[in-house]
């Protein structure tokens, strides 16, 4: 892996090939041990840096840094310093002076991972930028998929919802196209991006277009991206347009959604409630494929370095 994880375009298809094989071959099982943890990262330190809210994505690389026997410190920003008028940069600059090895980073404004790359000498992990990326988010996604159906190649997607403001959207379209797979996005036009169609996707406003896809990827309104601008005339008009109940699921389509699912408007209660979504498997999938992101960053670049100092060892010798 590269040195920071920022963007699904820092991996190749065989490097996600590799990361979601380390999950499932070391990491998917040890959650069903007595024993959930394995010395593998002990010695190593995880700062976990948070600045918006989440669930899914702090708890899982919480518990995968501690799995990993990594020294794991929680940073929330409405709890620190930040409060205090500490910008981002002194953050970073303060929180780099521990000698982190890895800093995970949550934040509201695109880019902001990239931005603290500058500050430390720590692999930074992009947990979520804005409406930017949310690469691990992907990985969680594209594994869960391989889980279920195997080989993805000609697999079709559509990914319905609030897209324009949607960083799951966006590393998706690339992640999943860097698997072979055909997405469509199907939302209202306000809710797309205005070159939509130059992301290599098919566009429909309609969710007559579910029919023929292998999988249907909801998502929730953003609305705290929306920043007081009405995106659509109505939210009951959306709902009734746009929100996915079990009758829009046909026989073999599977069912998912990065969370936190809203329901009765992106997804009705009763395809919330069925096995005909894997939302649950994609929690777990996302403590696997974070364990594996972690170890995978911190090994390749250790014997990346290792081979580095030999060859200026030879070229002094
Ligand atoms: N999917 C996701 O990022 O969820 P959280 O906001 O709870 O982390």
């Amino acid at each position: 892996m590269n040195w920071h994880l920022l963007s699904m375009n820092d991996l190749s298809r065989d490097e996600i090939e590799s990361v979601l094989a380390t999950a499932r071959k070391d990491f998917l099982e040890l959650s069903k041990r007595d024993i959930k943890k394995v010395p593998t990262l002990r010695g190593r330190t995880v700062i976990d840096l948070f600045y918006e809210k989440s669930t899914r994505t702090s708890t899982s690389f919480e518990l995968a840094g501690k799995r990993l026997s990594a020294d794991v410190i929680n940073v929330k920003a409405d709890a620190s310093a930040v409060g205090k008028g500490e910008s981002l940069k002194d953050t970073v600059l303060t929180l780099n002076a521990y000698r982190p090895d890895i800093i995970v980073l949550r934040h509201p404004h695109v880019g902001a991972p990239a931005f603290i790359s500058r500050y430390t000498e720590a692999h930074v992990i992009n947990a979520g930028d804005g409406k930017g990326e949310h690469p691990t988010q992907c990985l969680l996604d594209i594994f869960s998929l391989q889980q279920e159906f195997g080989e993805l190649e000609g697999l079709k997607v559509a990914i319905v919802g609030d897209i324009l403001h949607s960083r799951v959207a966006r590393s998706n379209i690339i992640g999943f196209g860097k698997m072979g797979m055909q997405v469509r996005l199907i939302a209202p036009p306000a809710l797309l991006p205005r070159q939509a169609a130059a992301l290599g996707v098919e566009v429909s406003h309609s969710l007559d277009s579910l029919a023929g896809v292998d999988v249907i990827y909801l998502l929730r309104m953003q609305r705290e991206r929306h920043e007081g601008a009405n995106f659509l005339p109505s939210l009951r008009e959306y709902i009734s347009n746009y929100c996915v109940s079990l009758r829009h699921v046909g026989r073999g389509q599977r069912v998912l959604h990065p969370g936190p699912i809203n329901r009765g408007i992106e997804i009705g209660a009763d395809l919330a409630d069925s096995g005909e979504n894997l939302i649950l498997q994609q929690v777990e999938a996302g403590l696997a494929v974070r364990m594996a992101v972690m170890y995978r960053i911190i090994v390749d670049n250790a014997a990346a370095a290792a081979q580095a100092e030999v060859k200026n060892i030879q070229a002094v010798g």
